[in-house]
């Protein structure tokens, strides 16, 4: 190991300072900042462990960069923005690229694609630019050289001039053809650029078997990828299950030497169907060719909601001008070409410290460990709390306060915690202890056999009943307007709610003399309240917050009665009966129901103009109030699905299976086995769809 264990704290203590630093505008900041990118170079490139995340890396890069150009020629020889060889090791042959592998430019909106796309038609003297938009794999780029429809180099990318000679492990990878019909096309000799990637679900695998052999599990897709080019043993690399994506051709020759990328393949979109066609594995299916820089971007916005479910990662989208003409003009820079540019998407992991564990009490009872960690901003969000769901997940991934920890949010979902870095511990760092308490009322918690959750079962605990007055109010819920989560808890704090029941008997006018209140939002709350009475009782149901029953299930239970009270009629045989009710929500709802203080709540809640009842809307009625059906066999006069919604508009609910719950069975044309089965009921009718009609008249 390069640096000891005191100089990687010491390096991470100034990373976390560097990072907390918008501007790195002094030059005192320039040295120690080279320090700690060397050691994030080594810790990524040599080690493949890295320690922060990439968007980290760069912001750090950048800062440096910023701070060079501020003092011009006084960058530090050993800067990592002055060297040129980023991954040579002394291990492969080194061996120089046809043409120069260059780089792409970076941009992060629809600002910087404008400024890009203006830039591009003032050089290429157009009015639009068609482009070519593709998917970033976030990999390790790599050329393939073929001579004679043969595969006889693959070099990874180095410092752009010369890379490594990985021909050997490139070899193994199934995606990349040994031999090619180049030469169909009249051509000699090519190099092609494309990406050494793992599909997400090949690194899972890798990862589950090393986990059973006792290794040390590879920390992403990328990483896995540039590691296993670089196995020593051919058969390790095809262990490591690589495929490679081809995105460009960076030379073409014929059998004279004639350049061909000019008259052979002279527009984006063409080429990658022609390498297709012979066999390579292109990106096509995820791209598009658009007019103009606003498709460009819609079409970006649109696949970064399908990003998590493409096959590989990917870290952005990339933008090229699809015609040969409109590249030649616009030309190259030493760095990028300036008819490309990389989009990349909003950062995913962050690094940051785990502050503390706070233990909140949910509405039913359970206890949910909550990660404060140091403020990070992660895709576009800034994250200070994150649930860490149960104590196993604090076992599993070895959380202790003060851990420097690996974040994540994909797509639009909740931030979680990835890992700790156990290796960054210094000795300060404190086990997390859960409460025996209940962290709000005190009373012993317990942990049920086979639950993961920590509870409360104090029926009368406060916290409990704050989160389930914020429940009841909330959108889903009864959708109370001027109602929010902060106004519930400072109306709980106060007093004025202690229960549901509460909600409709609310004292307006203390309210109104309180700070902050105005005649308008007395006005505006009171409109609110009246209003949510008319919800309706299926989401009155799921407003309630009984264990288990989510809005599904409270449509359901509300298809098979016509009153929310009617259901403490309803045993687990008859709620069971039910489709999507199993034993564990059929006993919740019992309980809930046979619990006399919540029957009378809901006969208050009643006695207070909240809807209990299902209301006939127009072409509906109760003909067929509470009674339960089912249909077998072939109906003529309608289809299935509008039998069944016919049993629900006029009030009856529609069974799963024949049982003695069943009020009538309507048997179509060629009914089989329930027929048989419902005969031997003798609860259960049997009627014909013409009857089945006439009781909907008759109603
Ligand atoms: S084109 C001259 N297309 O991104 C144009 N690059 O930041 C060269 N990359 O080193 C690049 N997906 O490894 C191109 N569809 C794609 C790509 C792609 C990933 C990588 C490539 C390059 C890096 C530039």
């Amino acid at each position: 190991m390069k640096y000891s264990q005191d100089q990687v704290h010491q390096l991470m203590r100034s990373t976390h300072t560097l990072l907390g630093h918008n501007e790195f505008n002094e030059k005192a900041w320039m040295a120690h900042l080279v320090g700690v990118l060397e050691f994030h170079e080594y810790r990524y490139y040599v080690l493949h462990e890295p320690l922060i995340s990439d968007s980290e890396y760069d912001k750090l890069y950048h800062g440096l960069k910023k701070l060079e150009s501020a003092f011009p020629g006084q960058a530090l020889p050993n800067s990592p923005t002055q060297r040129v060889s980023k991954d040579l090791t002394d291990s492969f042959d080194t061996v120089r690229h046809t043409v120069p592998m260059l780089s792409l430019d970076n941009s992060y909106d629809l600002g910087d694609l404008q400024e890009f796309d203006r830039k591009l038609r003032e050089l290429a003297q157009v009015q639009r630019v068609e482009y070519a938009v593709e998917p970033k794999l976030d990999g390790s780029s790599i050329a393939l050289v073929y001579e004679n429809d043969k595969l006889v180099r693959a070099a990874t990318r180095g410092d752009g001039e010369q890379g490594e000679d990985v021909t050997a492990n490139v070899m193994t990878i199934s995606s990349v053809p040994l031999v090619a019909a180049f030469s169909a096309l009249g051509i000699q000799k090519v190099e092609l650029r494309g990406e050494i990637v793992i599909a997400r679900k090949v690194f899972a695998a890798i990862n589950a078997e090393r986990e059973v052999n006792g290794e040390k599990s590879l920390a992403n897709p990328r990483n896995a990828s540039a590691g296993g080019l670089r196995v020593k043993d051919p058969r390790e690399a095809r262990r490591r299950g690589l495929d490679a994506l081809i995105y460009q051709i960076g030379y073409a020759v014929d059998k004279t030497g004639a350049d061909l990328l000019h008259t052979l393949f002279t527009q984006h979109s063409n080429n990658m169907l022609a390498l297709a066609k012979l066999g390579f594995k292109v990106p096509r299916d995820q791209s598009k060719v658009c007019m103009g820089i606003e498709e460009v971007h819609a079409f970006i916005a649109a696949w970064e909601t399908r990003r998590e479910v493409y096959e590989y990662e990917t870290d952005g989208m990339v933008i090229k001008a699809n015609d040969r003409q409109v590249q030649d003009q616009a030309g190259f820079t030493a760095h990028h070409p300036r008819w490309a540019i990389a989009y990349k998407f909003k950062a995913k992991q962050a690094t940051t410290t785990l502050l503390e564990v706070e233990f909140q009490v949910g509405r039913t009872g359970a206890i949910t460990p909550v990660a404060k960690v140091r403020p990070t901003e992660l895709a576009g969000v800034t994250i200070s709390s994150i649930s860490l769901h149960n104590e196993d997940i604090i076992r599993q991934k070895d959380l202790m306060l003060g851990d420097a920890v690996l974040i994540e949010r994909a797509g639009d979902v909740i931030p979680y915690v990835v890992k700790s870095m156990a290796e960054l511990r210094d000795g300060t760092q404190r086990p997390i202890v859960f409460p025996r308490q209940c962290p709000a009322c005190g009373s012993h918690t317990k942990r049920l056999e086979g639950e993961a959750a920590l509870r409360c079962d104090n029926p009368t605990c406060p916290a409990q009943m704050e989160e389930r007055i914020i429940h009841f109010v909330s959108k889903d819920g009864m959708d109370i307007e001027g109602l929010g989560r902060d106004i519930v808890k400072r109306f709980y704090a106060l007093g004025l709610i202690s229960g549901l029941g509460d909600i409709y008997s609310l004292d307006l006018r203390s309210i109104g003399q309180l700070e902050g209140w105005g005649a308008r939002s007395v006005e505006r709350l009171a409109q609110g309240i009246e209003e949510s009475k008319t919800r309706g009782p299926e989401r009155l149901l799921y407003a309630l917050g009984i264990r288990h029953v989510g809005a599904t299930t409270a449509r359901t239970l509300m298809q098979a009665v016509g009153h929310v009270l009617d259901l403490q009629n309803m045993d687990m045989d008859a709620l069971t009966a039910l489709p999507d009710i199993g034993p564990k929500v059929a006993k919740s709802i019992v309980e809930f129901f046979g619990n006399k203080a919540n029957t009378e709540l809901i006969a208050y809640l009643g006695s207070k103009g909240v809807v209990l009842e299902k209301q006939a809307q127009s072409g509906q009625s109760n003909a067929l109030q509470g009674k339960k059906f089912l249909f077998t066999g072939t109906l003529v006069k309608m289809g299935r699905t509008e039998a069944e919604r016919l049993v629900e508009a006029h009030g009856g609910a529609v069974l799963g299976g024949v049982s003695k719950n069943l009020d009538y069975l309507v048997a179509g044309e060629k009914a089989g086995s329930k027929l048989d089965k419902a005969r031997g009921i003798a609860s259960i009718r049997i009627i014909t769809e013409d009857e089945f009609l006439q009781m909907i008249a008759a109603g």
